[in-house]
């Protein structure tokens, strides 16, 4: 079946699809996107992920390209296109096309890019066995609020754990605290049974998943606290797990090649894992047979 892409206005063979040559985004990493899980047919979390597309934009000043409600009708009819119930949806919108300057064009015509494919979600294995993690000096610059296309320290940080046989990179500050994954928030039980993760600033992504996780946390009645922890204090740790749109709550069982706790998935981080997919309406696609 033909996969299609849209640009532009246009739905497109994914192969036909393209932006012009002196698109910013191309240029200058000037842009912004989202990503958002679609779980048997469910949009999971969009009113944040929208919100958040919403908020980078207005950091960056580059105009909505069309209205948020016609870029979520685009989302739905490209989905349909491409006949998909779990999809990983990608939506990138760029200050467009202008000759090359570092200035801001002044009149902006934003290039508004959207592809999904088959979720690509890891093997049961993954959940059941947990994945490692290594931790990397955090190189990005100030603005990590912003969901910003400029990804090259984490492409090269995801590399690095891929040669280290790792699933995910912890970055970590110059004072020792994990920022967050690569593409990950990053969290911790502690020995108390309490949920750690880093408050929201400038230095993390506010993941739309860490929020449902912590709403999920309240709800439920367990004890969490947003503070900066220690990789000596992740290796501590009853339990660790990280999360986005697509791993959910994924347990982190090995740190730099040491065992987080008994070194295999915890009750707490898979307790989170359902009541986050209960949250979204959704069955557990890593779970086998379904
Ligand atoms: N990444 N931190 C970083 C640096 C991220 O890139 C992501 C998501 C997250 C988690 O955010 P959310 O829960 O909203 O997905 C945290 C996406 C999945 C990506 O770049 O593919």
């Amino acid at each position: 079946m033909p996969r299609f892409a849209y640009v532009n206005g246009r739905y497109l063979p994914h192969d036909q699809a393209h932006v012009h040559v002196e698109d910013r985004g191309f240029q200058f990493a000037d842009g912004v996107y989202e990503v958002i899980t679609i779980i048997g047919g469910k949009f999971a979390d969009e009113e944040g992920h929208m919100l958040r597309l919403e908020r980078s934009l207005r950091e960056l000043s580059i105009p909505w390209p069309v209205k948020p409600a016609s870029l979520c009708f685009i989302m739905r009819e490209l989905v349909r296109r491409n006949k998909l119930r779990n999809a990983t949806l990608y939506i990138q919108i760029t200050r467009g096309p202008a000759p090359r300057d570092f200035k801001f064009p002044k009149e902006p015509v934003p290039t508004l890019v959207l592809t999904c494919r088959r979720a690509g979600f890891q093997p049961p294995a993954a959940l059941e066995r947990g994945v490692a993690v290594i931790t990397l000096l955090d190189i990005r610059w100030q603005r990590r609020d912003i969901k910003s296309v400029s990804l090259l320290p984490q492409a090269l940080g995801k590399q690095k754990a891929f040669e280290a046989g790792a699933y995910e990179g912890w970055q970590v500050d110059e004072q020792g605290f994990v920022t967050e994954g690569c593409s990950s928030n990053a969290w911790i039980v502690t020995q108390e049974g309490v949920l750690v993760t880093r408050p929201p600033s400038n230095a993390i992504l506010n993941g739309i998943t860490r929020l449902s996780i912590l709403e999920c946390a309240c709800a439920q009645g367990i004890a969490f606290e947003e503070r900066p922890f220690t990789v000596t204090e992740a290796l501590a740790a009853n339990e660790a797990f990280m999360s986005s749109a697509g791993t959910f709550a994924l347990p982190v069982v090995r740190i730099d090649g040491q065992p987080v706790g008994d070194g295999t998935p915890g009750p707490l981080t898979l307790r989170i894992r359902q009541a986050y997919l209960d949250h979204v309406g959704a069955a557990d696609p890593l779970r086998k047979g379904q």
